[in-house]
């Protein structure tokens, strides 16, 4: 999605809104712009493209000089990717960024327009410069109060005035927005990655709160126009986290720190060898009443969720369903008070899980949060959370995010399951023993499995289309495998219960298709294996990950490649397990010349519906 940054300082501007954008460009855009006060005027130099086609620009018209500036890197939802749909935008006294869906800008733009206003877009951003410039007042705070008013939606502006040159404004409703803060100068941001090379500490912005930054400080008055003191925060996040240090991506990397994401994640969770989540305000008598689960999330996150059903309901048999966010808040979900709905998502500002987690709310459900960006929406409004401590993800395509999510998943069910009494403490302690130990399992399968995925991923390149396979927890995991492939390789991919296929699906085997089959789970195995055959029989190409153990006892010839992963607790399987689908997608990817960390159409965090 778009990000924003804007600075104000004694720095030269260009230069800091350019980097600072470039710690943003794992959100996804597909054009950049800033604008810079030089003498008095404002000055915006805006492309469609990369910042590389920005800096190009740049250096093509002369830098604009000056140290007060706003940018902007964009992700077309009104109008193509344009360099006049590219923001910043104008009226003629000011000029904006901003992030996010401004619903009524039909409407409002109708109006503007029945003034005598022009457009030279088709963005809603234009509406809101104009509709600004229009309700201009010479005060600029309350000039944007008034906007407030009339703009329906969820976005972040930045806001530059032409007759306040040494100033910039910022206001949010629903979409995220940080003010960060250093001795002299300070910065607006989507998110905090863009800011950390110059600071640590920052605000966040809250609802129609609005900031004024100029060099002397930053000033915060809230939706009243009151004047209010905000929580200054400290990013426990260094520049180095938000680096590829020495990795040619960052979702290689990201997969490499997967051992420690996990170990940073549970540990804290652990205590006298059984799961520890009061911190989180999650107490048994708190649990035990709990009689229905929702998960919902989008993507990757509800894959999570897809394993978490299975776990939770093995273990506490409590009933789970999991939902798509955007299904379930359009949907009308039976949920009533008394009930459980977790929401797990790596940005915590996907709109429609947090639509979905208010609409929980309404309906008199708890809500649990498992996210990983501090601070952010999800976050803040649920009733309880768990934060999952990956770091900083910035690659496009989750990873660590997911084998945290993984993680919590596991503690939550253990918990639930000591909550409800349907598994004793010893088995409990056996559990977490086991998940203590995916550390360096993970570490075993990242160092034993990258050359083969990687030579594996070499057959890949040319497919049209691929099937991932599995049972049970493996189905589960099949599916994120599947999802991670497509996403980062455009290669055409569909996940299947494995016992499902003769129902249509394998119809789609030719000769040739490469299907990848996840059997980790001992009990059904040899009913997998029977898919296998089937689909072999049939002409495909058989990449098999599965457990040593299952390895061993292999026919001759039933798959073209085996993936081996040690056998741990069957349950925790999928931690293991997903890494060698994740290099498998990484590697296809690399090898067809795309970049994984900026799959095109896709954004980092999806904040708009
Ligand atoms: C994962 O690789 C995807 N890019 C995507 O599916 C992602 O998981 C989804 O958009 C949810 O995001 P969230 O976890 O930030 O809510």
């Amino acid at each position: 999605m778009c990000g924003i940054v804007g600075y104000v300082g004694p720095k030269d501007c260009n230069e800091v809104l350019v980097d600072a954008l470039s710690k943003l460009e794992y959100r996804g855009y597909d054009s950049a712009g800033i604008a810079v006060f030089s003498d008095n005027e404002i000055e915006i130099v805006k492309t469609k493209g990369k910042l590389d086609d920005l800096r190009n620009k740049l250096k093509e018209v002369g830098k604009p000089s000056g140290n007060i500036g706003i940018g902007h890197t964009r992700w077309a939802t009104h109008g193509e990717p344009s360099d006049i749909n590219s923001h910043p935008h104008s009226g003629s006294r000011v000029t904006i960024v901003h992030n996010g869906i401004i619903e009524n800008y039909i409407e409002l733009k109708e109006f503007l327009t029945a003034q005598g206003r022009t457009f030279l877009s088709e963005t809603d951003t234009e509406v809101v410069a104009q509709l600004l410039d229009y309700r201009y007042n010479g005060d600029p705070v309350k000039t944007i109060d008034e906007c407030m008013a009339d703009l329906k939606g969820s976005f972040a502006l930045g806001i530059m005035f032409k007759d306040f040159p040494d100033r910039i404004f910022a206001v949010r409703r629903e979409s995220p927005l940080i003010v960060g803060v250093a001795k002299g100068e300070s910065f607006i941001a989507s998110d905090v990655p863009a800011i950390l090379k110059y600071t640590r500490d920052y605000y966040l912005l809250e609802h129609n709160e609005i900031a004024t930054l100029t060099v002397d400080g930053v000033s915060f008055v809230n939706e009243y126009l009151q004047p209010i003191e905000k929580e200054l925060k400290t990013a426990d996040w260094d520049e180095e986290a938000a680096e590829k240090g020495g990795y040619p991506h960052f979702m290689i990397k990201e997969i490499n720190e997967q051992p420690t994401a996990i170990r940073t994640t549970i540990m804290p969770r652990i205590k006298d060898g059984l799961p520890y989540l009061e911190e989180n305000g999650i107490t048994p008598e708190k649990l035990k009443d709990f009689k229905n689960i929702t998960i919902v999330a989008c993507g990757t996150a509800m894959h999570a969720g897809m394993v978490g059903k299975y776990v939770i309901e093995d273990l506490s048999r409590v009933p789970v369903s999991v939902d798509i966010a955007s299904e379930f808040r359009y949907r009308n979900p039976i949920i009533s008070e008394g009930d459980l709905v977790i929401i797990i998502s790596q940005s915590g500002e996907t709109a429609d899980s947090l639509a979905a987690m208010r609409l929980a709310k309404q309906k008199g459900a708890t809500t649990l949060a498992i996210v990983n960006a501090k601070g952010s929406s999800i976050a803040r409004e649920a009733d309880m959370l768990i934060y999952t401590l990956a770091g900083p993800e910035i690659s496009v395509a989750s990873t660590k995010a997911y084998i945290t999510q993984l993680s919590v998943m596991y503690l939550f069910a253990f918990e639930l399951a000591l909550a409800k009494g349907t598994v004793g403490k010893a088995e409990i302690e056996r559990l977490i023993s086991a998940l203590m130990k995916m550390p360096e399992a993970v570490q075993y399968v990242i160092d034993n499995c990258e050359e083969k995925c990687k030579y594996i991923a070499t057959k890949l390149v040319a497919a049209e289309s691929l099937l991932y396979i599995g049972r049970g927890l493996d189905y589960a995991l099949s599916m994120e495998g599947s999802l991670k492939l497509k996403e980062v390789s455009y290669i055409h991919s569909e996940s299947y219960a494995a016992g499902e296929l003769k129902h249509g699906t394998i119809s789609l085997i030719d000769d040739g298709m490469p299907v990848i089959a996840v059997a980790t789970q001992t009990d059904i195995i040899p009913k997998t294996i029977s898919n296998i055959v089937e689909v072999k029989s049939r002409g495909a190409k058989v990449i098999l990950v599965c457990t040593d153990a299952c390895a061993r006892e292999l026919k001759e010839g039933i798959a073209d490649y085996v993936v081996e992963i040690p056998h741990s607790d069957e349950m925790l399987m999928p931690i293991t397990a997903v890494v060698p689908l994740q290099l498998l997608a990484y590697y296809t990817s690399v090898n067809r010349g795309i970049d994984p960390d900026k799959p095109k159409n896709l954004a980092k965090s999806v904040t708009v519906e």
